[in-house]
């Protein structure tokens, strides 16, 4: 365990800037933020902070615009709704090496909050680049990584700058997620069920792997549903698969036994805005022209019960293209279960990215035990791999 920002004291916080890597790579369109989530989960850590009397200079990325500025990835749309959420005054720096930004972190008042550009529009950033890494240390007193999200990634605001800068602390946030995490890498209660969708196997073969021995059923959907069955032999007409993860997914199902539970029907459609011809057909019946597009009723039957057995249950990934009404049952079905699982005493855990958009448009995000704010991050720490923006920070 790394240590917290709960561990430091009253002189370490009172009156100093805390540099805080918070994780606001949040969905936006048209320049607003369209989804605020790992905005709020960031306030724990900064009324912490503020009511210690310290203030926070925060630094983040948004999306990947490649080491230069760029308008449509500015992080100016954040400040309105950080302030207003928070109920604290925000004001904005850019960029986050800049002596503007060394300027502005010392005359930050005490309640207010600043919050700096994009951190990738700066070069040095994804490289870890010690020379930003040491401008990054100079805009604090105190380091928090508090981006779960982005704790998978060794760039200067995650790792670089903790050379710099000292105390370099976890955020609140941050023990939120291994907490709950932490409780499905060890020996989760059984039965311990698993529901893995999306589109690719090959970014979740170490998951994957790690899953076969540790839990009890593996239910899949998805597209990654499509790449399983293929590997069993069936053809599945114009479904979105991964040809060169075939061979993966039939030494998975040979290892597997029972455990692995693929689809036993599937809606299929001639394509995604042609929801008028979606039928269901058994997997072995997939027309020629046309694509499953979602679980079909017998299998969310199949599944719904599986996860109501669970002791513990894991999500990560949609069923379907939820993103489309008529491809969406199989997904909300998933998360009204997870829901249904948790009132029953479950401990429930939803994993990032599109599943936890998907437990959010079904208004059930508060209904499971845990939904993290970590896509990549989140599966790199429950396949037992390592996590270098944890490793930076101090031990106990
Ligand atoms: C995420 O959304 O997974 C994190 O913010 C990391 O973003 P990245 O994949 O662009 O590094």
């Amino acid at each position: 365990m790394t240590r917290s920002l709960r561990q430091l004291s009253a002189p370490d916080l009172t009156g100093k800037r805390a540099l805080v890597r918070v994780d606001y790579n949040v969905p936006m369109a048209g320049g607003r933020v369209q989804d605020s989530t790992r905005i709020e989960a960031s306030y724990p850590t900064l009324d912490y902070l503020a009511e210690r009397g310290a203030r926070p200079v925060l630094l983040s990325h948004l999306d990947r615009p490649g080491g230069s500025p760029d308008p449509r990835y500015s992080l100016l749309p954040v400040v309105d709704v950080l302030a207003e959420g928070i109920g604290r005054p925000v004001l904005f720096a850019e960029p986050a090496d800049s002596g503007e930004a060394a300027e502005a972190s010392r005359s930050l008042r005490d309640g207010e909050i600043l919050l700096l550009e994009n951190t990738r529009f700066l070069p040095g950033e994804t490289k870890n680049d010690e020379g930003l890494a040491r401008r990054f240390a100079e805009l604090g007193d105190l380091f928090v990584n508090d981006a779960f999200g982005t704790t998978h990634r060794a760039h200067a605001s995650t790792v670089g700058v903790t050379r710099w800068l000292t105390p370099a602390v976890a955020g609140l946030l941050i023990e939120r997620e291994l907490s709950a995490l932490g409780r499905l890498r060890g020996t989760p209660d059984a039965p311990f069920v698993v529901a893995l969708g999306g589109a690719k196997i090959s970014d979740k073969i170490d998951l994957l792997e790690g899953f076969l021995s540790r839990a009890d059923r593996i239910l899949i959907g998805g597209a990654m549903a499509n790449t399983f069955l293929s590997a069993r032999g069936e053809d599945l007409g114009d479904s979105l698969l991964e040809a060169t993860a075939r061979d993966t997914a039939s030494s998975l199902l040979d290892r597997a036994g029972t455990k692995i539970q693929l689809p036993v029907d599937l809606v299929v459609s001639s394509g995604p805005e042609a929801g008028a011809d979606a039928r269901v057909v058994d997997p072995s019946a997939v027309p020629g022209g046309m694509s499953a597009l979602d679980i079909g009723p017998r299998t969310r039957e199949l599944y719904e019960e599986a996860v109501s057995s669970a002791r513990t249950f894991f999500w990560n990934g949609p069923m379907g293209l939820f993103e489309r009404e008529a491809f969406a049952q199989g997904t909300n079905a998933l998360a009204a279960a997870a829901a249904a699982a948790t009132s029953a005493g479950a401990f429930t855990v939803i994993g990032g990215g599109d599943s936890a958009a998907a437990i959010r448009q079904a208004g059930l995000a508060a209904a499971v035990s845990h939904v993290s704010t970590g896509g990549g991050a989140a599966l790199e720490y429950l396949a037992g791999g390592s996590l270098p923006g944890l490793e930076a920070l101090e031990g106990p």
